[in-house]
């Protein structure tokens, strides 16, 4: 708007209030939503104009009166200042960015740098959720752990629904079943969620994980420490890649620790890196026929040898599963803990008076957002 024109609408020392965009997710599959009507209030009581596309929460069946009782405007969110997503934009949505423009998702920089190029050529201020950092101060901002535990809580589910038995002990009057025995492989946010899950419906639990400062918490939630002797701690909190020699012993000795349980859980991860293969086909052979897999490291090529992303094999009657995504199988509470991930870092890029900050949107004068900052106007 020029001078004159906001002279003419009494905009002069006024600021416009700044826009919030949430576009439907369209990759296959996700039914999750950037923003809820719940959280939608809390972005207008700081003066902010959200801005939702037409059908964007219907995945998380939220209608789209729900937002507009909320406060938000339905429209094209592709105009905004601030975009907020779930998935990465296609190659398709990035040229409707327009420089400048603040976007805050799951921009995947370590699995599709091609999509960060695109979004450094577009000008746009990129800030990934994956790279938030693991502090105290940004557990609020958590996308990772808030996702982590849906699809932890999930997996122990879909486990009881393949497991050709209970998950409980029970005493009836046609005799005594013994409880479930489920080890959970990679013990960190999901991991620790399996563990408490699987407890409640009643089975027998065990966590192992190559991070010892695990056990502990592992304990807490009554379930077995499972101790290999392979030690692989990392840096920031996350396991290192073991080397040649330690994978192969650790595969050997996990051989004969998985022969005893109707449940494995796996969820071990290092970032950047292809998943470790911690359950191998022999391993797969030595279960009990009615046992299952649940591979929850698909994404990251799988941490069973046997896993085929995104489907459910059976190998001498032991099912192997491996669902992708599985926050988007719950989209109503993802897309609720979501919201509040990313209008948490939304709310450090903003002064009192609801303004967005330059520096901050540049990424800077804050860990967090130095942190998760991926692109930025004006810089290669
Ligand atoms: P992740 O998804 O990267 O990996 C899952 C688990 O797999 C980890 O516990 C890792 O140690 C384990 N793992 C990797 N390679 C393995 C192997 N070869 N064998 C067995 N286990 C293997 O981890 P996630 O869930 O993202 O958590 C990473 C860390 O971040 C944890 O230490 C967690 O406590 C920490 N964290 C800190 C937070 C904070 O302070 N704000 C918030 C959330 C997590």
């Amino acid at each position: 708007m020029g001078a004159d024109a906001e002279a003419e609408s009494g905009q002069i020392g006024k600021q416009r209030p700044v826009t919030v965009g949430v576009p439907r997710e369209i990759a296959e599959g996700e039914r999750r939503v950037a923003l809820v009507p719940q959280v939608v209030g809390r972005l207008r009581s700081r003066g902010l104009t959200v801005v939702v596309e037409p059908g964007a929460g219907l995945g998380a069946l939220i209608p789209d009166e729900a937002y507009a009782a909320a406060g938000a405007v339905l429209g094209d969110p592709w105009t905004t200042d601030v975009i907020l997503t779930v998935t990465p934009p296609t190659s398709e949505q990035v040229p409707r960015l327009r420089p400048g423009t603040v976007l805050i998702g799951f921009l995947a920089p370590l699995t599709a740098p091609e999509t960060v190029a695109d979004l450094r050529a577009a000008g746009v201020h990129g800030f990934a959720m994956e790279a938030v950092p693991r502090i105290s101060r940004a557990q609020s901002m958590d996308a990772l752990s808030s996702q982590a535990n849906v699809a932890g809580y999930r997996s122990v589910l879909v486990a009881a629904e393949y497991l050709t038995r209970y998950f409980p002990m029970l005493t009836t009057a046609a005799g005594t079943v013994k409880p479930a025995t489920v080890l959970v492989l990679g013990v960190g946010v999901a991991g620790l969620q399996a563990l408490a899950t699987a407890k409640r419906l009643g089975a027998r639990t065990t966590g192992y994980d190559v991070r010892p400062e695990v056990a502990e918490q592992v304990r807490s939630l009554g379930a077995q420490w499972l101790d290999l002797g392979i030690e692989a701690a990392g840096e920031g909190g996350y396991a290192r890649e073991l080397t040649e020699d330690e994978r192969t012993e650790q595969q050997k000795r996990l051989e004969e620790a998985i022969t005893g349980f109707d449940v494995v859980i796996t969820t071990a991860n290092v970032p950047g890196r292809r998943a470790p293969t911690l359950v191998t086909a022999a391993a797969v052979a030595g279960m009990r026929p009615g046992s299952v897999v649940v591979d929850l490291a698909g994404e990251s090529g799988g941490n069973c040898a046997l896993t085929t992303p995104g489907a459910t094999v059976v190998h001498h009657d032991v099912t192997v599963t491996s669902p992708l995504n599985l926050p988007a199988s719950m989209p109503e509470h993802a897309s609720e803990l979501y919201a509040r991930n990313v209008v948490a870092l939304l709310e450090l890029m903003l002064d009192d008076s609801g303004a967005l900050v330059p520096e901050r949107i540049a990424g800077g004068d804050d860990e967090v957002l130095v942190g998760s900052c991926v692109t930025r106007e004006g810089r290669t």
